[in-house]
């Protein structure tokens, strides 16, 4: 049997709400996705992951559910999600829809019945407890124990009607369901069955791994990992897709796993996912405080993390590669540079690194244009949920506006979801009407439209590197060495699938560098580069934010191995 389809894919992640609005509306929709379907194909990406489009109150946009097998009539209807299908499969490409099952919002009709008394069936559907012994509901440190919501403040709301406390790990308004409860899982099962008969290719499972809670009387226990998490994985891999497994792509989102359990969850013989978003890397930056307790990138550590995720999944598992995604600052602002200067060169030689690490690498959209951040100037522009709870908690703690807006304005999840860039006109071409988040002023030099037919551009070599993974089986399956692990500002390592050689070189800075090339390297074709390549000496010489990839070829070609079970044909 061959290697699965989606090792040599690429997938390009749609925030539906800021791809393309159809209706003058300022809200991105799926109509306004199909038509820009020629966008993704004319990138290379085969595989489309779009974030909800569900009916949702939109407290958390779209990620607090309210009906699992509909359409919010923001976004559009059945109909165009059966279109999209259409419109993909026509070109070749594959849809993999957001499922997300470790909550729904608190106007699903499930949490409706559960909330309404102690006796409906669905009360044990979600996470009920009484405030402490002899304590009144609501009272300071009533509360069933002390786990904290991701979302800041306590993760138990009390609700008065039947006197008892809810879990939502989340927002008070995505409650959690109790996966303990077979009942629940049964459901579950059963809405993802009806999307794969509707004809999706394959789920993202947003934060899969919180799904086991492991919650004694006593107050203690965890739910990161938890004790029954494996087993709910092969038990939704078996009453879901199991037979179908060759034709569909999951990937489980798992903040706070190891490499160690990313092994377990992505090990075929295991049954449970085919790759998991890991966080480790997103956290390097980060200090003991978390995403807003910003500290200054160790280039060294990162490099280091992300070649032990490439060592650990080696022999069994796979990596899903990402910089950024719609909760996540753009990874040119963040890892990169935001000087005109260097914006282009410094999203290239991302992409690059990205792109050639073993694995299914996941394009954020607008990151193959090289978005920026958004320069926001005040706390009362923000629209996220979690940056806005966040920034009140900081500012009621004594922290002062500006600092608390340097913070979100590093690492804010409202950067990602600014409108996308499509030209230069009013709203970047993304609405003809209002649009929900400001558009970035820097439209008018970032967009689409200026970037297809450039060469030059970073769409273009985002193509170019999309395609050498199509030509290359060595940047599909080869292994991976890190070298220079220990330079400060130098990325650097080798894949290698029999005697068939890469050599991807990044300088991550904004000056020049003089590298020694590993040993037999000297004189190597140059493949790939972004920036003057003037290979040939012992040592390299590399430019502000210049990427290269040498190639040295196998004495046989290697092809890329044929693919199996996906109808996809390249
Ligand atoms: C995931 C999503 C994020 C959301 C959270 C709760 O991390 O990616 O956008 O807020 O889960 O659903
Ligand atoms: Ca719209």
């Amino acid at each position: 049997m061959g290697q699965p389809w989606w090792r040599s894919s690429v997938v390009y992640q749609v925030y539906p709400r800021s791809f393309a609005d159809s209706n003058g509306d300022g809200i991105g929709d799926l109509p306004g996705l199909i038509d820009r379907l020629d966008h993704i194909a004319a990138l290379g990406a085969d595989v489309v992951w779009v974030s909800p489009f569900y009916p949702s109150p939109q407290v958390d946009n779209g990620y607090d559910i309210s009906d699992y097998q509909g359409v919010d009539p923001m976004f559009g209807t059945l109909a165009d999600v059966d279109r999209l299908l259409s419109a993909l499969h026509a070109r070749g490409m594959k849809l993999v829809i957001d499922a997300v099952v470790n909550h729904t919002s608190d106007e699903h009709p499930w949490f409706v019945e559960s909330r309404s008394s102690r006796e409906r069936p669905k009360r044990d559907w979600y996470w009920w407890r009484p405030p402490r012994a002899g304590m009144p509901l609501g009272a300071p440190g009533a509360e069933p124990n002390d786990w904290r919501s991701w979302f800041t403040g306590s993760a138990w709301e009390p609700d008065e009607r039947t006197g008892e406390y809810y879990l939502h790990v989340f927002h008070a308004r995505q409650p959690d369901l109790n996966w303990e409860n077979a009942h629940v899982r049964q459901a579950i099962h059963a809405m993802l069955r009806w999307w794969l008969d509707r004809g999706v290719d394959g789920f993202r499972f947003d934060v899969i791994n919180l799904i086991s809670k492991h919650l004694q009387p006593d107050g203690t226990g965890y739910f990161v990992d938890g004790p029954r998490i494996h087993e709910f994985l092969q038990e939704l891999h078996e009453q879901v897709w199991a037979g179908r497994e060759t034709a569909l792509l999951t990937v489980g989102e798992t903040p706070g796993a190891d490499v160690e359990e990313a092994r377990r969850y992505t090990d075929p013989d295991r049954h449970e996912v085919d790759m998991v978003f890991q966080f480790e890397h997103m956290h390097v930056d980060h200090g003991p405080g978390g995403r807003y307790d910003v500290r200054a990138l160790d280039l060294v550590e990162l490099k280091r993390v992300m070649a032990r995720w490439q060592d650990g999944l080696a022999e069994a598992g796979w990596n899903a590669l990402y910089f950024g995604n719609h909760d996540q600052p753009r990874p040119v602002s963040r890892y990169g540079s935001d000087d005109p200067a260097y914006r282009a060169d410094s999203a290239k030689a991302l992409a690059t690194v990205l792109h050639l690490h073993r694995g299914t690498p996941y394009i954020y959209q607008g990151e193959e244009l090289g978005m920026t951040n958004y320069p926001f100037t005040a706390l009362e522009q923000l629209d996220d949920v979690e940056s806005r709870r966040w920034a009140q908690a900081a500012l009621e703690r004594g922290m002062d506006q500006a600092a608390a807006l340097a913070a979100v304005n590093a690492r804010g999840r409202d950067h990602p979801r600014t409108p996308m860039q499509w030209d230069a006109s009013e709203h970047a071409g993304f609405t003809t009407g209002t649009p929900w988040l400001a558009v970035n002023p820097n439209h008018v030099e970032i967009n689409a439209s200026a970037q297809v037919r450039d060469p030059d551009s970073v769409f273009a070599h985002f193509q170019r590197l999309i395609r050498l993974r199509r030509e290359l089986a060595v940047v599909v399956d080869g292994d991976f060495t890190l070298v220079l692990a220990d330079h400060p500002t130098v990325w650097a390592f080798v894949r290698r699938l029999r005697d068939d050689e890469l050599l991807v070189l990044a300088n991550l800075a904004s000056h020049d560098v003089d590298v020694e090339l590993p040993r037999g390297w000297e004189g190597s074709q140059v493949l790939l580069a972004s920036g003057p390549s003037d290979v040939g000496m012992p040592a390299a010489h590399l430019g502000p934010w210049e990427a290269r990839v040498h190639h040295r070829p196998g004495s046989a070609p290697v092809e890329v191995k044929p693919m199996t079970g996906g109808e996809t044909e390249r």
